[in-house]
């Protein structure tokens, strides 16, 4: 059932709450694995955008790949690195910074987790990125893999899978049984997604602990049709068709 979600003032640190206008923020989660990003004027508005149901195709794929690239970047903030000290060209200088070591590939979950391979492929250049196509079965009603097509290696790579919208959370719990059949390790799987669902989130969570989901917004909950409230409607059909 859809709860109430909070609402909190939104704009810049400078101005006192009275100034600033209420929205409606991400639900907050007790789940460690769950990472929202913060709720920043910026993300609130793109949000806005692509929410709003008048909002074009162009527009929609625009406002939708600046939350991808916030959501990437954050989620590479979640791989482990190593000190590396460069020379700079000053002479004699020195910076002591670091390295992210290890390799990555992107998974994205047919159709709609397309729409994220570009974001992901403009922060890691030639970044390998597998496929898997997950439907309802129409006899069952359970989630059926149809197809697969994932690196070779995947065993030896953090895994970023991508999927706009985490709704029951069914396709994208059956990919990462995916992901770990095929040798990848729990904790070198995150989940990035632009809306969750409470319901999504936590049964993510409670069934794969280690798996970090990284999300722009945790929404109210599902309607009777297992869509995402108040959500933005089908991402796939608003990014590829309408
Ligand atoms: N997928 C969508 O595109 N939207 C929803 O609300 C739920 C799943």
């Amino acid at each position: 059932m859809a709860q109430p979600a909070p609402s909190q003032s939104v704009g810049p640190l400078y101005r006192s709450d009275s100034q600033k206008p209420t929205a409606t923020v991400s639900t907050k989660l007790e789940h460690d694995n769950v990472h929202i990003l913060p709720q920043t004027p910026q993300l609130i508005a793109l949000l806005t955008m692509i929410r709003d149901k008048e909002t074009n195709r162009a527009d929609f794929i625009f406002y939708s790949n600046r939350i991808i690239r916030l959501l990437v970047e954050e989620g590479l903030n979640h791989l482990p690195v190593v000190s590396q000290t460069v020379v700079t060209p000053v002479p004699g200088q020195k910076y002591a910074g670091v390295r992210f070591e290890g390799k990555i590939c992107g998974v994205s979950i047919m159709r709609a987790g397309e729409s994220m391979e570009q974001g992901l492929r403009d922060c890691c250049r030639s970044v390998r990125i597998g496929k898997i196509l997950i439907q309802r079965d129409e006899e069952t009603s359970q989630p059926k893999l149809f197809y697969d097509k994932l690196p070779e290696d995947i065993a030896e790579r953090w895994c970023l899978l991508l999927d706009p919208m985490l709704a029951t959370g069914g396709s994208a719990l059956m990919a990462v049984e995916v992901l770990i059949k095929r040798g990848v390790p729990e904790d070198h799987i995150l989940f990035l997604n632009l809306i969750a669902s409470p319901e999504g989130a936590v049964s993510f969570a409670q069934r794969f602990p280690k798996v970090r989901v990284v999300t722009a917004f945790v929404d109210g909950g599902l309607n009777e049709k297992n869509y995402i409230v108040p959500g933005l409607g089908d991402f796939g059909d608003r990014f590829y068709t309408m």
